[in-house]
């Protein structure tokens, strides 16, 4: 497939595929010079119609290390804010000859609806409450290298299930890995549906979080998204943190050196305590390294094999 849009156009060998280049490109990060000439003479574009701090930074770093030019525009200080479309403002972009198009936006199905338009590999950066590709390939990537396999071990992921793309995209590529994955929400975050989805996927829900966690091998803390909550949040937060928050107290019923993930950005104090935030088992600040990592394997393998226009070949 020319485009990420969804972890369904992967199947485990393209995961493992990235998983083993992204771990040549970490080692890249701890050399002095980091960059490689694999996508010299390459553009890409990052798109952003929603902020980020992680995604956006971390693929410009990752273009950059691969020698592309890259270029970051937002629909802040853009034209879209004047009003031009979607499909205008992705038609004049590519008309500049750029060569990967990376997208975030708020409408689910933004990223697929764009590739449709284009004719350059396009990487879904977030869209809606769809999916979050490459956040599932770096999540499942520092699994991986704390678990050693996935195969067999058992993910919980907690959280405001409804609203969260980063939970569709891990439940999908965690049970590709051979991951069970028990989802855990209040009533009010588990969206419509879910169980049917989780019978056809395999995957298990619980509203019960003291339960699942002293089984759990890994916790994965989805953050709370109170920008897509216009009818109000509902728990209030406090009965949030006492049901559904990784609190100190909740450390004590995990299995010692549980690993402890968030995507970020996190809401310290509403679903993770600063305790288990910086925990010696928190992988946090990994997932934001092997982010770089990934992210350059996710274009090196959609760009790199594009109509040669690098005079410096790859790495
Ligand atoms: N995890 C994540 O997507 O973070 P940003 O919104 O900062 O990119």
């Amino acid at each position: 497939n020319r485009h990420l849009l969804s972890i369904d156009d992967l199947d485990v060998a393209d995961i493992h595929r990235i998983f083993t280049t992204a771990a040549e490109m970490h080692d890249v990060q701890r050399r002095e010079v980091k960059k490689l000439p694999a996508l010299r003479g390459r553009t890409v574009i990052n798109l952003f119609f929603e902020d980020s701090t992680r995604t956006r930074s971390s693929f410009e770093i990752a273009g950059k290390w691969l020698s592309a030019d890259v270029i970051n525009l937002s629909a802040k200080g853009s034209s879209a804010s004047k009003g031009e479309s979607l499909r205008d403002t992705a038609m004049t972009v590519t008309a500049m000859g750029i060569d990967g198009l990376v997208v975030r936006h708020s409408a689910s199905g933004a990223a697929a609806q764009i590739s449709q338009w284009i004719d350059v590999p396009v990487i879904n950066a977030g869209d809606g409450t769809h999916e979050h590709p490459t956040q599932a390939l770096l999540d499942g990537y520092t699994l991986t290298r704390r678990l050693g396999t996935l195969e067999g071990k058992h993910v919980a992921i907690v959280g405001d299930v409804t609203h969260s793309r980063v939970f569709r995209s891990n439940v999908k590529s965690l049970t590709k890995l051979g991951a069970s994955v028990t989802v855990v929400a209040p009533p009010t975050l588990m969206p419509a549906g879910v169980g049917d989805w989780s019978k056809e996927a395999g995957f298990a829900t619980s509203w019960d979080l003291d339960s699942v966690l002293p089984d759990a091998d890994a916790v994965m803390m989805l953050r709370v998204q109170r920008e897509r909550m216009s009818g109000g949040f509902f728990p209030t937060a406090r009965e949030y943190t006492i049901g559904y928050g990784l609190t100190r107290g909740r450390l004590d019923l995990l299995k010692p050196g549980t690993p402890i993930l968030h995507p970020g950005p996190m809401n310290r104090g509403l679903e993770i305590s600063p305790d288990a935030a910086d925990a010696a088992d928190s992988l946090v600040l990994d997932q934001v390294s092997s982010g770089v990592a990934v992210r350059m394997s996710v274009l090196y393998h959609l760009l790199a094999g594009e109509s040669d226009k690098t005079d410096g070949g790859t790495a």
